[in-house]
């Protein structure tokens, strides 16, 4: 199958928007691999942030990320052998990701590696930018969003069961914080891309938002 006519469904949306879940559960059904393209950010935040990167140095941050020695084994994030999965979750790291995706370089480094996931049968891409910038000719393209109560009450929740301590008024604080960044940065900004569906599952289920999505699917390869 040439990599051009392997479909691609694109959904992006803003942070604890719930594409995570919805994107997993997508990929799963139709059985596609799946792209967290957060994790690559995050990933490379956390390199940064472990080796005192200077965080406002584009060159030094565009290296970390064009050699990212990370792996995806199931739900698993390996960096250099270790399991980063929960490491990459923290909010510090999350705050620190989207600082760092401000840099054109750093985009442009993770570019190939994002690229390289579109493998037969399909894939599901999650992230800010899958439709409009890595994968512009996805035939499905979801902008998924929520209010941003619903979406700090959703990232609340999360840590809590984690047995992580949360501040409504902090979290809501930096959601607005990280969507402001990432809907006013000059490049690749987080705008639903042409053609995208918007889904907003501020009182949905993740089952139905996935419903929504399969049926959007089902209607383009019709
Ligand atoms: O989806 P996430 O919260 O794991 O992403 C973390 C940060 O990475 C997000 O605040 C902005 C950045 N990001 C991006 O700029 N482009 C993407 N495609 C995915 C994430």
């Amino acid at each position: 199958m040439p990599t051009h006519t392997i479909p691609v469904i694109a959904i992006d949306g803003p942070t604890a928007s719930g594409k995570g879940t919805v994107a997993h559960r997508v990929a799963d059904k139709l059985g596609f691999h799946y792209l967290d393209s957060g994790a690559l950010y995050r990933l490379t935040a956390l390199m940064a942030l472990r080796r005192g990167t200077d965080l406002a140095d584009e060159h030094a941050l565009a290296k970390l990320a064009e050699h990212l020695p990370c792996s995806f084994t199931g739900s698993s994030v390996i960096l250099s052998h270790e399991n980063v999965t929960d490491a990459i979750r923290a909010e510090e790291v999350g705050n620190t990701a989207s600082k760092i995706a401000t840099f054109p370089a750093v985009r442009h480094a993770l570019t190939g590696l994002q690229l390289g996931f579109r493998k037969a049968p399909g894939l599901v891409a999650d992230g800010r930018d899958m439709g409009s910038v890595i994968f512009p000719h996805a035939p499905l393209k979801v902008f998924l969003t929520a209010s941003v109560d619903a979406r700090a009450d959703r990232r609340y929740k999360q840590l809590i069961d984690k047995g992580i301590s949360a501040n409504m008024e902090d979290l809501l604080m930096d959601l607005r914080a990280r969507d402001e960044r990432d809907t006013n940065r000059a490049i690749a900004p987080l705008i639903p891309a042409e053609g995208a569906h918007v889904l907003d599952t501020s009182s949905m289920t993740a089952d139905q938002a996935v419903e929504e999505v399969l049926k959007w699917y089902a209607a383009v390869i019709k």
